[in-house]
Formats: C-alpha cells, structure tokens, sequence
C-alpha cells in the first residue's frame, strides 16, 4: 500500500475513499506501526475515541482506539472481526469524518472482537456499551459503511441540510 504518512489527514464525507471496502493488512512492519502512530496523532488532534485508516485515505483494516485519551490507553487493532453480538442498544454517535453530525445509531451491546496487534500478535477482547460501540463503529469503516446509512428517519430529516452543504463543499474543492 502506497501512501505518505506526512501528508495524511482525516478525510470527511462525501469523500468516496471512505466507501472503500479495505483490505487485509497482511505486512506487521515497522510502516505499520508508523501510520497506527499517524492515526493516532490525528485522531487526537480532533478529539476523537476511535479512528479507522480508511478514514485517512488508507484502505488498510486497522484502527486506532483510545476512550480515555490517557497514552496507555492507546489500542490498535488490525483485521478485526466482532463475534457473539448481544442486546440492542440506541446511543448518540458522532465520527471524525461527519463533524457536526450527531445521530442515533442501534447496535449490539455486548461482543467480543479478533484481531492483531501491530506485530501480528491474536488479540482477543470482550467488550460492552461503548467499548463495543467504537469496535463496531470502527469495523463498518472498513466495510465503508457510515453511521449516515444507520440513522432513523428523523435523524435523516435533521441532518439533510448539513450534508447538502458537505456535499457542495467537497464538489467545489474537487473541481477547483
Ligand atoms: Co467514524
């Protein structure tokens, strides 16, 4: 995968690069662990608890984690798969890439999550409300999926305006 890590940023809607289906990070090498830090870096700088590689143009399976901002907090998860979703729960989400967007969003309230750290090493962790939130959150970045294609009809109404504008802004920069 070719990218320079100086120059990422975090993209926003309606960039197509955040409908991307990511692939299989397959190299554990020391650029993986630099781009994890770039994310890291960035995801920080905007305040967020989680931060998907698609979502700085990379189309990698990993994201970086941290619910507390606290250093040893920091978590990254490579090829992750949620399995045994339980419950249902409706919370409020908001994403890096949708600033100003705040919507319901309903999913399982319990799971468990696979993955690799950054030298390959098996994670394996049971989490549940908003540790299990961010997983799946995060994981429906790499599928290119946006907490947009889980609203409810109200909250499709009160955002409309404010993607019609993202969407004309992008327009203009892309065309400029
Ligand atoms: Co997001």
């Amino acid at each position: 995968m070719d990218y320079d890590l100086d120059r990422l940023s975090i993209i926003h809607y309606p960039d197509p690069r955040l409908r991307e289906v990511c692939q299989e990070v397959t190299e554990f090498d020391d650029k993986l662990a630099a781009l994890a830090a770039k994310m890291a870096t960035l995801r920080r700088a905007d305040k967020g608890v989680g931060l998907a590689a698609a979502q700085v143009g990379v189309p990698l399976r990993m994201f970086a984690l941290n619910l507390t901002g606290e250093e040893k907090d920091e978590m990254v998860f490579v090829n992750p798969v949620i399995h045994d979703p339980q419950g249902s729960k409706e919370t409020e989400e908001g994403c890096l890439s949708l600033p100003n967007i705040h919507v319901q969003v309903r999913r399982p309230a319990r799971c468990r999550i696979t993955a690799q750290d950054l030298k390959g090493n098996p994670i394996e962790l049971e989490g549940e409300d908003l540790l299990c939130r961010v997983w799946q959150h995060e994981i429906d970045h790499l599928n290119g999926i946006l907490i947009l294609d889980r609203m409810g009809p109200s909250d499709r109404i009160a955002t409309r305006k404010t993607l019609k504008e993202m969407e004309a802004g992008y327009q203009a920069r892309v065309s400029a």
